[in-house]
């Protein structure tokens, strides 16, 4: 209940409380995000690779927010194996930001790949894996507030990828 509360607030503040927009390290954001797993990176014998990853103007607590959703998933949706979790991006010709954050979990059918995107809607039974389902709703308003967006994609079975497309550069510097 407290952890719902405190992320539907997270959810409406993303977009009016925001913090200026600074040159960030995305490498060194991930390994932020990672480190709060450390218990669970632990226990399940997980892999975490990050890459160096080229520089972008954002809000480094949303994005560290944003990385700590997706990895706290990745460990969450693990599969049968140990979990290996890839973070590694490249700037493409116009100037994006292509951040790829892939891991060989359970993964998910590939006609749901919008739809987990939504508030609260969750795939996988609320038994077996906690949380609310504002996860991704919350990286979402995050992106798209850098002016970016995310997709997803997956198969069953098969691990999944996450792709965030930021830009580079930010001209607005107030923020939305
Ligand atoms: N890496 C992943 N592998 C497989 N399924 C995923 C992955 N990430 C998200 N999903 C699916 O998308 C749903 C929505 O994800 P989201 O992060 O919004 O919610 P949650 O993790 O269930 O809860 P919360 O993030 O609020 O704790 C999940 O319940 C799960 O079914
Ligand atoms: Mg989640």
């Amino acid at each position: 209940m407290r952890q719902l509360l405190s992320d539907l607030l997270l959810f409406s503040r993303v977009a009016s409380r925001p913090e200026p927009f600074k040159g960030i390290d995305l490498a060194k954001i991930a390994r932020e995000a990672a480190d709060v797993f450390e218990a669970t990176i632990k226990e399940t014998g997980a892999q975490v690779e990050i890459e160096t990853m080229p520089g972008v103007e954002a809000d480094g607590n949303q994005i560290l927010r944003l990385f700590q959703n997706l990895i706290g998933n990745a460990l969450k949706f693990r599969g049968p194996d140990k979990p290996r979790i890839m973070i590694y991006a490249k700037r493409d010709r116009s100037g994006v930001c292509e951040i790829f954050v892939k891991d060989n979990g359970i993964g998910f059918d590939p006609q749901f790949a919008e739809l987990i995107f939504r508030p609260f809607q969750r795939l996988h039974g609320r038994n077996e894996f906690e949380g609310t389902g504002m996860g991704l709703a919350i990286c979402r308003k995050i992106v798209e507030r850098h002016g970016g967006n995310i997709s997803a994609r997956s198969e069953p079975g098969k691990g999944s990828t996450f792709i965030i497309r930021l830009p580079v550069k930010q001209d607005r510097w107030e923020g939305v």
